[in-house]
């Protein structure tokens, strides 16, 4: 796949940086220097290439929108025409200083994004999980039980794309249904965070569902 990264910080170049290991085609796009973008694709070892937002959408089989909720017209505008992209979100919609979520309950950051490039498809995926798990997760993603990671969209065809993003990565992929269920997916990121954060065991933290049927 074609893989455009929208934010290369944190989370765009650890998820590209995986992404071009698991053979996709990369391109790293906006962060603050050039240099910052040729130096992930140089060391993501893969087909990755440093470019512009528009350089990033151009030809994309999905892209990763990963900025801070605050830089996401700018990014947006600078990518240009996404009529029929798959744009995965993991992007939250905090407030300026990150200590309360901007959008909440009655709608999500997801579904905003998805009114404000409606051509475009919009899942919304690894935004539930800190990026520091992410090389810890693709180096366990041979073993037996993986973690979960919960993605929702309205549109099946992108789903499908989103799901096997995350398989690369080395989750296992929970449909957790329509894109407004991001109303509820974004706020448990914050409780992750507090764990992954505030708890003794360090931010390398991935969550796993589990089913327990009595007979
Ligand atoms: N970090 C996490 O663990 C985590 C977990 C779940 C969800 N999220 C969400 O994911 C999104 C991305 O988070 P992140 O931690 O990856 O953020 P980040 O590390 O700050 O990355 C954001 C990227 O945007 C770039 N950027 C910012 N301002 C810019 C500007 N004016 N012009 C060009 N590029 C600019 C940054 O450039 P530089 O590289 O030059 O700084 C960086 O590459 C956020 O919405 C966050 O809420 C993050």
């Amino acid at each position: 796949m074609r893989v455009g990264i929208l934010g290369s910080g944190l989370m765009g170049g650890k998820l590209g940086t995986i992404w071009a290991r698991a053979g996709h085609e990369v391109v790293f796009s906006y962060a603050r220097s050039e240099q910052k973008l040729k130096k992930l694709a140089r060391d993501a070892k893969g087909p990755a290439k440093a470019g512009t937002p528009a350089d990033a959408a151009r030809d994309a089989d999905a892209l990763l929108l990963a900025v801070h909720w605050s830089r996401v017209d700018d990014v947006l505008k600078q990518a240009g025409d996404l009529s029929g992209k798959i744009i995965i979100n993991c992007s939250l919609p905090m407030n300026t200083d990150d200590s309360a979520l901007a959008i909440a309950h009655t709608s999500s950051g997801a579904e905003e994004l998805a009114k404000q490039v409606p051509k475009a498809r919009v899942v919304s995926a690894f935004g539930t999980v800190p990026s520091e798990v992410f090389f810890g997760v693709f180096a366990a993603r041979r073993k037996k039980v993986r973690p979960s990671l919960v993605y929702c969209g309205d549109d099946a065809k992108s789903k499908k794309v989103a799901a096997e993003l995350i398989r690369d990565v080395g989750f296992d992929p929970v449909d957790a249904g329509p894109l407004r269920i991001a109303r509820y997916t974004e706020p448990f990121t914050l409780l992750i965070a507090q764990l992954a954060y505030e708890g003794d065991e360090g931010p390398e933290l991935a969550y796993r569902f589990e089913h327990y049927r009595t007979a």
